[in-house]
Formats: C-alpha cells, structure tokens, sequence
C-alpha cells in the first residue's frame, strides 16, 4: 500500500519515482517533485523523515544510504555533508544526507535505506 502525502502534489507534475526502504525493510516507490530535496519527498510522503534542521547539513537525521549502482549517478558531497556525516554514529561509503541531493529527472529509479534513528 502506497503512503497518503502529506503535501498537496496538485499542481505538481512528477519527475519520476523514489524507492525508499524503511527501517522495517519495507520498499515503498514514491514519486517525486524536480526540485525537491529527497529529504522532503520522504518526510512529505509520510515515511520516518525527521530532517530537523531543514536541509541545512547540520542534524544528520536525514541520513540515508544510497544503492550502490546510484552512487557514481549522484553529485560529490560537498565538505559540509562530509563535515556532518563523520558526526553520526553509523557511516557507510554509501552515506548521505537526503537533504542534499536535489531532484532532477535523471534520479528517477533512486534507491535509499533509511539509516537508523539516531
Ligand atoms: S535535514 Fe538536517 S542534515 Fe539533512
């Protein structure tokens, strides 16, 4: 079953979709805004999202792990991500911040692992 939004999409037109394992190991296939950060299309989907400080790569809590065959596909984190990963208590090659990554069409079929809470 599919997560009701939160945000009103109307309006929107979808750029592809998310796929999102949770901490249950539960896939869920989201679709998503051009623009957004994928921080913002967990969160506003309804998945455990917290992303406190707003995308500013300051709290870590939206730390996720990235499938392997869409790392070489994603921009470099820049100094301030690395900055805050290296805070976080379970860090993998495949780490990011969600809040980093911006949507863009050449994202559609992305896979993430929610990381643990912290
Ligand atoms: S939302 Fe805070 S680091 Fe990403």
């Amino acid at each position: 079953m599919r997560p009701v939004p939160i945000r009103c999409f109307v309006g929107f037109i979808a750029m592809g979709v998310l796929h999102v394992i949770d901490r249950e190991g539960t896939k869920h296939t989201l679709e998503a805004i051009e623009g957004w950060r994928v921080m913002e299309v967990i969160r506003d989907w309804g998945l455990p999202m917290e992303g406190i400080c707003g995308g500013a790569a300051e709290c870590g809590t939206c730390h996720v792990f990235v499938s392997e065959e869409w790392l070489p596909k994603l921009f470099a984190a820049r100094d301030d991500e690395e900055a805050q990963l290296d805070q976080l208590p379970e860090v993998h090659a495949n780490s990011r911040l969600s809040c980093q990554i911006l949507w863009t069409e050449n994202l559609d079929g992305l896979e993430v692992t929610l990381a643990p809470l912290l």
